[in-house]
């Protein structure tokens, strides 16, 4: 199965420029606890924008050019969604990272996501798709932890999809 994993700020903005815009590192921290030992989903843009293969998790990376080599045990390119079924279909958890193009493809093959809710306007070049109320059910809503180094109000939103409620 597919669950998305996703910081979003007011107005639903998700990026700028190729790069996340804040810096939160307990979301971070939260980030590497819940994907660590799974597989990861994103797009060539993300990749680029994460600069490094993450430690401890197979990458599947979407791109159109399969020219595109990355000379990885953990990595796997795909240039076609329907390569995904083995993983959509699987009772593994599989988590799509972004970016917005990958979010928008993936929403509707995905059954679980876990928003870390930034209460903060940014400006954006790049959004999460609407939060359809119909299809997706809140299931838990927790405050994360503000400091120094964490400046923002945020919340961790869990949502499933309601065919599986
Ligand atoms: N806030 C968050 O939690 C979060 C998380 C992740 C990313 N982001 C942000 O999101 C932004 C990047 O998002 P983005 O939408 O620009 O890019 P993206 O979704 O990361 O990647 C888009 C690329 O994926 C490939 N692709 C898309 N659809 C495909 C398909 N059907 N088949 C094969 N390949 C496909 C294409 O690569 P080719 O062009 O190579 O063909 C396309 O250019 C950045 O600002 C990043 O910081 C935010």
């Amino acid at each position: 199965m597919l669950s998305i994993i996703v910081a979003i700020a007011n107005e639903n903005v998700i990026g700028k420029d190729n790069k996340l815009i804040w810096h939160l590192p307990e979301d971070l921290k939260r980030f590497k606890q819940i994907t660590s030992g799974h597989k990861i989903i994103m797009g060539r843009k993300t990749f680029e924008s994460l600069g490094r293969v993450l430690p401890n998790r197979k990458h599947i990376i979407l791109c159109n050019d399969m020219e595109m080599n990355i000379d990885n045990e953990n990595v796997e390119i795909l240039d076609d969604i329907s390569k995904l079924d083995k993983y959509i279909n699987s009772d593994e958890e599989c988590f799509v990272i972004g970016g917005a193009t990958i979010y928008k493809l993936l929403m509707p093959y995905s059954n679980k996501m876990y928003i870390t809710k930034i209460n903060q306007s940014f400006e954006g070049d790049v959004y999460f798709p609407e939060i359809k109320e119909e299809i997706w059910k809140e299931v838990s809503r927790e405050k994360g932890l503000k400091n120094e180094e964490n400046p923002f109000d945020y919340e961790y939103i869990t949502y499933v999809k309601k065919d599986n409620v």
